[in-house]
Protein backbone atom coordinates (compact mmCIF):
# COMPACT_ATOMS: atom_id res chain seq x y z
CA UNK A 1 0.00 0.00 0.00
CA UNK A 2 1.21 3.47 -0.66
CA UNK A 3 2.83 5.24 2.41
CA UNK A 4 0.85 8.60 2.93
CA UNK A 5 2.98 10.30 5.73
CA UNK A 6 1.14 11.36 8.97
CA UNK A 7 2.58 14.58 10.07
CA UNK A 8 1.79 17.36 12.23
CA UNK A 9 2.79 20.81 11.95
CA UNK A 10 2.59 23.52 14.59
CA UNK A 11 2.26 27.14 13.26
CA UNK A 12 2.13 30.62 15.02
CA UNK A 13 -0.80 32.37 14.55
CA UNK A 14 0.62 35.96 13.28
CA UNK A 15 2.69 34.65 10.31
CA UNK A 16 2.59 31.11 9.46
CA UNK A 17 -1.02 29.74 10.23
CA UNK A 18 -2.07 33.35 7.94
CA UNK A 19 0.21 31.91 5.48
CA UNK A 20 -1.51 28.48 5.54
CA UNK A 21 -4.96 30.56 5.12
CA UNK A 22 -3.57 32.88 2.50
CA UNK A 23 -2.47 29.69 0.56
CA UNK A 24 -6.03 28.06 1.35
CA UNK A 25 -7.85 31.58 -0.01
CA UNK A 26 -5.73 31.33 -3.13
CA UNK A 27 -6.42 27.85 -3.51
CA UNK A 28 -2.92 26.86 -4.19
CA UNK A 29 -2.68 22.71 -3.83
CA UNK A 30 -0.50 21.16 -1.50
CA UNK A 31 -0.07 17.76 0.24
CA UNK A 32 -3.21 16.74 2.67
CA UNK A 33 -0.75 15.08 4.75
CA UNK A 34 -0.44 17.80 7.10
CA UNK A 35 -2.73 18.51 10.52
CA UNK A 36 -2.21 21.86 12.16
CA UNK A 37 -2.08 23.36 15.51
CA UNK A 38 -2.03 26.88 16.09
CA UNK A 39 0.01 28.94 18.35
CA UNK A 40 -0.15 32.40 19.44
CA UNK A 41 3.77 31.88 19.14
CA UNK A 42 6.65 29.36 17.44
CA UNK A 43 8.45 30.03 21.01
CA UNK A 44 5.97 28.43 23.00
CA UNK A 45 5.91 25.01 21.60
CA UNK A 46 7.32 23.06 24.61
CA UNK A 47 9.67 20.36 23.20
CA UNK A 48 7.84 17.82 25.51
CA UNK A 49 4.64 18.11 22.28
CA UNK A 50 6.81 17.54 20.15
CA UNK A 51 7.99 14.29 21.47
CA UNK A 52 4.57 12.95 22.09
CA UNK A 53 3.45 13.85 18.32
CA UNK A 54 6.90 11.79 17.66
CA UNK A 55 6.00 9.11 20.30
CA UNK A 56 2.40 8.74 18.99
CA UNK A 57 3.81 7.33 16.25
CA UNK A 58 3.37 10.48 13.78
CA UNK A 59 5.95 10.25 10.65
CA UNK A 60 6.71 13.84 10.93
CA UNK A 61 6.73 16.65 12.66
CA UNK A 62 7.05 20.64 11.43
CA UNK A 63 7.32 23.74 13.38
CA UNK A 64 6.81 27.26 11.59
CA UNK A 65 6.98 30.72 12.93
CA UNK A 66 8.01 33.81 11.88
CA UNK A 67 10.90 34.92 10.28
CA UNK A 68 13.89 36.10 12.59
CA UNK A 69 13.43 39.93 13.25
CA UNK A 70 9.28 39.34 13.00
CA UNK A 71 8.01 37.92 16.01
CA UNK A 72 5.16 39.93 17.21
CA UNK A 73 6.92 38.79 20.70
CA UNK A 74 10.01 39.84 19.86
CA UNK A 75 12.37 36.73 20.45
CA UNK A 76 10.23 33.50 20.79
CA UNK A 77 10.98 32.28 17.39
CA UNK A 78 14.67 32.55 18.46
CA UNK A 79 13.37 30.55 21.49
CA UNK A 80 11.87 27.86 19.25
CA UNK A 81 15.22 27.90 17.04
CA UNK A 82 17.01 27.05 20.21
CA UNK A 83 14.33 24.37 21.92
CA UNK A 84 14.50 22.73 17.87
CA UNK A 85 18.13 23.13 18.26
CA UNK A 86 18.72 20.81 21.52
CA UNK A 87 15.89 18.71 20.03
CA UNK A 88 17.69 17.92 17.21
CA UNK A 89 20.63 17.52 19.49
CA UNK A 90 18.72 14.32 21.68
CA UNK A 91 17.38 12.78 18.64
CA UNK A 92 19.48 12.41 16.68
CA UNK A 93 21.51 9.30 18.08
CA UNK A 94 17.94 8.19 18.04
CA UNK A 95 17.02 8.25 14.29
CA UNK A 96 14.43 10.47 14.53
CA UNK A 97 16.29 14.08 13.80
CA UNK A 98 14.72 13.87 10.11
CA UNK A 99 11.50 13.89 11.09
CA UNK A 100 11.83 17.19 12.72
CA UNK A 101 11.95 20.41 10.70
CA UNK A 102 11.57 24.39 11.75
CA UNK A 103 10.93 26.73 8.84
CA UNK A 104 9.70 30.30 8.65
CA UNK A 105 6.95 31.33 6.80
CA UNK A 106 5.27 34.89 6.91
CA UNK A 107 1.81 35.58 6.02
CA UNK A 108 2.36 37.35 2.86
CA UNK A 109 3.89 33.46 1.80
CA UNK A 110 0.76 31.20 0.87
CA UNK A 111 2.81 30.18 -2.45
CA UNK A 112 6.20 29.19 0.04
CA UNK A 113 4.15 28.13 3.03
CA UNK A 114 2.39 25.25 0.29
CA UNK A 115 6.14 24.55 -1.15
CA UNK A 116 7.50 24.18 2.04
CA UNK A 117 4.71 21.47 3.47
CA UNK A 118 5.14 20.01 -0.17
CA UNK A 119 9.22 19.20 0.28
CA UNK A 120 8.81 18.09 3.60
CA UNK A 121 6.26 15.71 2.46
CA UNK A 122 8.33 14.21 0.36
CA UNK A 123 11.37 14.37 2.30
CA UNK A 124 9.45 11.79 4.65
CA UNK A 125 7.93 9.76 2.03
CA UNK A 126 11.71 8.89 1.52
CA UNK A 127 12.50 8.23 5.34
CA UNK A 128 9.29 5.85 5.63
CA UNK A 129 6.88 5.61 8.07
CA UNK A 130 7.75 6.04 11.35
CA UNK A 131 9.67 2.91 13.22
CA UNK A 132 6.72 3.69 15.95
CA UNK A 133 3.19 3.39 14.15
CA UNK A 134 1.10 0.80 15.60
CA UNK A 135 1.71 -1.35 12.90
CA UNK A 136 5.33 -1.84 13.20
CA UNK A 137 6.02 -0.54 16.20
CA UNK A 138 9.77 -1.06 17.72
CA UNK A 139 9.72 -1.12 21.22
CA UNK A 140 13.37 -0.81 22.03
CA UNK A 141 12.93 3.23 19.68
CA UNK A 142 9.91 3.90 21.94
CA UNK A 143 11.76 3.23 25.01
CA UNK A 144 14.49 5.62 23.30
CA UNK A 145 11.82 8.03 22.51
CA UNK A 146 10.30 8.19 26.28
CA UNK A 147 13.82 8.66 27.86
CA UNK A 148 13.89 11.57 25.70
CA UNK A 149 11.08 12.72 26.71
CA UNK A 150 12.17 12.38 30.05
CA UNK A 151 15.25 14.64 29.43
CA UNK A 152 13.18 17.55 27.99
CA UNK A 153 10.93 17.56 30.79
CA UNK A 154 13.55 18.39 33.20
CA UNK A 155 14.27 21.08 34.56
CA UNK A 156 17.85 21.65 34.80
CA UNK A 157 17.54 20.97 30.76
CA UNK A 158 15.08 23.45 30.38
CA UNK A 159 16.63 26.34 32.50
CA UNK A 160 19.76 25.77 30.31
CA UNK A 161 17.89 25.67 27.22
CA UNK A 162 16.09 29.24 28.65
CA UNK A 163 19.84 30.78 29.53
CA UNK A 164 21.81 30.02 26.04
CA UNK A 165 21.25 33.74 25.46
CA UNK A 166 22.34 35.02 28.88
CA UNK A 167 24.90 32.87 29.43
CA UNK A 168 26.81 33.48 26.13
CA UNK A 169 26.18 37.62 25.89
CA UNK A 170 26.36 38.12 29.76
CA UNK A 171 27.95 34.81 31.40
CA UNK A 172 26.79 32.64 34.08
CA UNK A 173 26.23 32.89 37.26
CA UNK A 174 29.37 33.20 38.35
CA UNK A 175 30.19 35.93 35.67
CA UNK A 176 31.99 33.46 33.48
CA UNK A 177 31.21 34.15 29.75
CA UNK A 178 30.61 31.04 27.43
CA UNK A 179 31.65 31.02 23.12
CA UNK A 180 29.08 29.70 21.45
CA UNK A 181 31.19 26.37 20.73
CA UNK A 182 31.92 26.14 24.40
CA UNK A 183 27.95 26.77 25.49
CA UNK A 184 27.29 23.63 22.56
CA UNK A 185 29.83 21.42 24.22
CA UNK A 186 28.33 21.57 27.66
CA UNK A 187 24.78 21.19 26.08
CA UNK A 188 25.83 17.70 24.40
CA UNK A 189 27.33 16.54 27.97
CA UNK A 190 24.42 16.98 29.60
CA UNK A 191 21.92 16.03 27.07
CA UNK A 192 23.79 13.04 26.71
CA UNK A 193 24.10 11.84 30.38
CA UNK A 194 20.60 12.59 31.17
CA UNK A 195 19.36 10.66 28.75
CA UNK A 196 21.80 7.92 29.60
CA UNK A 197 20.26 8.03 33.00
CA UNK A 198 16.46 8.48 32.22
CA UNK A 199 17.28 5.10 30.21
CA UNK A 200 18.55 3.26 33.05
CA UNK A 201 15.51 4.80 35.21
CA UNK A 202 12.85 3.36 33.14
CA UNK A 203 14.48 0.15 32.73
CA UNK A 204 14.95 0.03 36.86
CA UNK A 205 11.09 1.22 36.57
CA UNK A 206 10.38 -1.94 34.93
CA UNK A 207 12.17 -4.35 37.13
CA UNK A 208 14.57 -4.34 39.48
CA UNK A 209 18.25 -5.25 37.95
CA UNK A 210 22.08 -5.42 38.52
CA UNK A 211 24.61 -2.57 36.87
CA UNK A 212 26.11 -5.90 34.40
CA UNK A 213 22.08 -6.02 33.29
CA UNK A 214 21.97 -2.43 32.56
CA UNK A 215 25.05 -2.33 31.05
CA UNK A 216 24.73 -5.63 28.49
CA UNK A 217 21.17 -4.30 27.57
CA UNK A 218 22.38 0.03 26.84
CA UNK A 219 25.53 -1.38 25.03
CA UNK A 220 27.45 1.03 28.13
CA UNK A 221 30.32 0.22 30.24
CA UNK A 222 29.77 -0.80 33.56
CA UNK A 223 31.95 2.06 34.70
CA UNK A 224 29.96 4.49 32.85
CA UNK A 225 26.74 2.63 34.41
CA UNK A 226 27.80 3.19 37.84
CA UNK A 227 29.27 6.86 37.66
CA UNK A 228 25.23 7.67 36.40
CA UNK A 229 23.89 4.89 39.39
CA UNK A 230 25.91 6.86 42.10
CA UNK A 231 23.89 10.36 40.75
CA UNK A 232 20.84 8.38 40.18
CA UNK A 233 20.99 7.77 44.07
CA UNK A 234 22.00 11.18 45.00
CA UNK A 235 18.94 12.44 43.49
CA UNK A 236 16.82 10.26 45.61
CA UNK A 237 15.62 8.32 42.31
CA UNK A 238 16.83 5.22 42.81
CA UNK A 239 17.90 2.37 45.24
CA UNK A 240 19.21 -0.73 46.05
CA UNK A 241 16.44 -2.90 46.61
CA UNK A 242 18.67 -6.15 47.48
CA UNK A 243 22.14 -7.92 46.89
CA UNK A 244 21.85 -11.44 45.02
CA UNK A 245 24.83 -13.15 45.50
CA UNK A 246 27.21 -10.04 46.26
CA UNK A 247 25.63 -8.28 43.21
CA UNK A 248 23.92 -4.92 44.52
CA UNK A 249 19.64 -5.22 42.99
CA UNK A 250 18.61 -1.67 42.00
CA UNK A 251 14.94 -0.14 41.69
CA UNK A 252 13.52 3.68 41.37
CA UNK A 253 12.04 4.73 44.43
CA UNK A 254 8.69 6.70 43.69
CA UNK A 255 8.75 10.13 42.45
FE1 LIG B 1 5.25 34.16 15.13
FE2 LIG B 1 6.43 34.51 17.52
S1 LIG B 1 4.60 35.34 16.81
S2 LIG B 1 7.03 33.22 15.91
Amino acid sequence: MKFEPKILGFLCNWCSYAGADLAGVSRIQYPPNLRVIRVMCSGRIDPVLVLDALASGLDGVIVMGCHPGDCHYMTGNYEAERKIKMLKKLITPLGFAERLHLEWVSASEGARFAEVVRDFTNHIKVLGPSPLREEKLDSKKMEDIQAAKKVVEDFRLRALVAKERKIIEEGNVYGEEKSQEEFDNIMDDALSAEYIRNRIYLLLEKEPTSTKHLSNYLGLDNKEILEHIVILRRRGLIAVDRVDDMTPIYTVLKR
